[in-house]
């Protein structure tokens, strides 16, 4: 069941459940105190009743209501001092009310709300929270819980400025939402043929131009390392190339503009390969084509919103798999660029497959950027864990537009060295480069963002960012599989947004 939500001046549908905002030492907004006085100041009276809610920040409390009233219950939502409250607070607290109203069991609320602001932010942190992964369950299909939340309806006086934020906010949104249901798809349903099919068919309906490279044509081409890591796998490797021309400046007879490029790794799923992972651990690594996702959802936003840009994403669908066809440590490769690369690890695939969509991005597209979004290291989870994505950028202006965006997003980014240490450590005796660095596992976020370096053209613009720790959430649950952010969508959406719209 989707959630509706919509913006209103006055409430147009019937609901079981009033959203009210209370500030510190309850004292109620003018619209909370609207509904209070409806109903008898009986939200009032409670209040004085009791003495554990008392407005703060994050504080919730459900009230059943009376039964003259048209709601079924009322549920109060702390603001603490308003004043100190910007979008991402909002969107904490939506989320936490999206927690509250499902065990509540709340079909149809009514959020009232103050600004624009708390309006669009309550509502995006909410719908953020609301998404769900159950495809796989037999009975997900409305059936018998029918208790989910259907609709949203949010009524403030900035009902047209609310709903206009929230069209960008909610673009956002699915472009996340899709971002996540790849990752979440069992590598047995999404490997990259399957992958590729899903991009054209999501993609395509909504302008998005998509070529699909299949392994003749990456042949042809000379995507020799992608393909590669790919040869162990019967599920043959593909690239998808997406183009999303938004300032319109490119139909024929104009000219054409620079676009911005963005780069994926699509390791539909990483055994390592022939140095194959230890068995505990590796059902996790279906999530190994966060970055190919992150920048699938990140064209769905683009295109939802009618972002006037002009961006070009490409990703590289592999899978990596241990067999007799399997690639070797010690092989070397000839990679699309020409240089040549010593396989130390198979199990250092993503670096190899990146190599060469970064090579061909930039021959094809001349992009005044690049950035690259992959699950490349687990030194970058030792590193900074969780919340932090690492970003290696090479340009100080490109890192504060990346930083700016990172602060409005919510989603954090954190430099990390670039350096030629790095990148010297990656060349090879008997090749151009190797694929991993002298110092082993030290560093290792630090040699693969260097190895990429050797990648990247005519001194381009480029942002390389780790998402190994970012793309999913943590669990306390050790042994369950975690379930994914969509994490990147938001930040360079909100990057493009702020300096490359025209
Ligand atoms: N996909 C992994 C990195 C990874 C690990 C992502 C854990 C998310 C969670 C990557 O392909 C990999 O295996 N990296 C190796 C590199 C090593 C062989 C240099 C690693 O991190 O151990
Ligand atoms: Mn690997
Ligand atoms: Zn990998």
């Amino acid at each position: 069941m989707k959630l509706i939500i919509s913006f209103q001046k006055t409430p147009k549908t019937k609901a079981d459940t009033a959203v009210i905002g209370i500030s510190q030492k309850n004292i109620m907004s003018g619209a909370a105190e609207k509904i209070n006085e409806k109903n008898g100041e009986f939200i009032s009276h409670h209040l004085k009743k009791q003495n554990k809610f008392k407005g703060k920040k994050g504080q919730f409390l459900t009230i059943s209501a009376p039964k003259e009233s048209d709601y079924t219950r009322f549920i109060l939502v702390g603001y603490g001092d308003q004043d100190l409250l910007d979008q991402n607070s909002y969107e904490i607290l939506g989320g936490k009310l999206f927690s509250i109203l499902s065990v509540a069991g709340c079909e149809r609320a009514h959020f009232f709300a103050d600004n624009e602001i708390q309006a669009a932010h309550v509502t995006m942190g909410l719908k953020l929270r609301s998404y769900k992964f159950d495809k796989y369950k037999s009975r997900h299909l409305d059936d018998d819980t029918g208790s989910d939340l259907r609709s949203f309806e949010v009524v403030t006086e900035a009902h047209t400025k609310a709903r206009h934020s929230f069209e960008t906010l909610g673009s956002i949104a699915e472009g996340m939402f899709l971002a996540r249901d790849l990752v979440n798809e069992p590598p047995n349903e999404l490997y990259p043929d399957s992958f590729a099919k899903i991009i054209k068919e999501q993609l395509e309906p909504l302008g998005i131009e998509i070529d699909v490279f299949d392994e003749k044509k990456m042949l042809k081409l000379g995507f020799h390392a992608a393909l590669a890591v790919g040869m162990g796998s019967s599920r043959l490797p593909r690239i998808v190339v997406m183009r999303w021309n938004g300032t319109g400046k490119t139909a024929k007879g104009k000219k054409k503009t620079t676009p911005l490029a963005f780069v994926g790794k699509g390791v539909t799923f990483d055994t390592g390969g022939l140095n194959i992972k230890p068995s505990g651990g590796m059902e996790e690594m279906k999530l190994d084509m966060g970055g190919a996702a992150a920048v699938v959802g990140l064209m769905k936003s683009l295109a939802l919103r009618q972002s006037k840009s002009d961006v070009v994403g490409i990703v590289g669908l592999v899978e990596n798999m241990p067999s007799h066809n399997a690639y070797r440590p010690s092989d070397i490769i000839q990679s699309l660029s020409g240089k040549t690369i010593e396989v130390m690890n198979t199990d250092a695939e993503g670096r190899l497959v990146l190599a060469d969509c970064l090579t061909y991005i930039q021959r094809t597209y001349k992009p005044r950027l690049v950035i690259d979004l992959a699950t490349l290291t687990g030194a970058m989870m030792m590193a900074l864990g969780y919340d932090y994505c690492g970003t290696f950028v090479n340009k100080d202006d490109l890192w504060a537009q990346l930083e700016s965006a990172s602060k409005e997003s919510g989603e954090k980014l954190w430099r990390m060295p670039l350096d030629e240490v790095f990148k010297k450590d990656m060349v090879s005796k008997i090749a151009d480069v190797q694929s991993l660095g002298n110092m082993g596992r030290y560093a290792g976020a630090c040699t693969a963002a260097g190895f990429l370096e050797h990648f990247i053209e005519d001194d381009r613009p480029w942002a390389h960012l780790d998402i190994a720790g970012t793309a999913w959430i943590k669990s306390d649950k050790p042994t369950c599989v975690k379930p994914a952010t969509g994490f990147g969508v938001r930040v360079l959406d909100r990057f493009i947004a702020a300096h490359y719209e025209s």
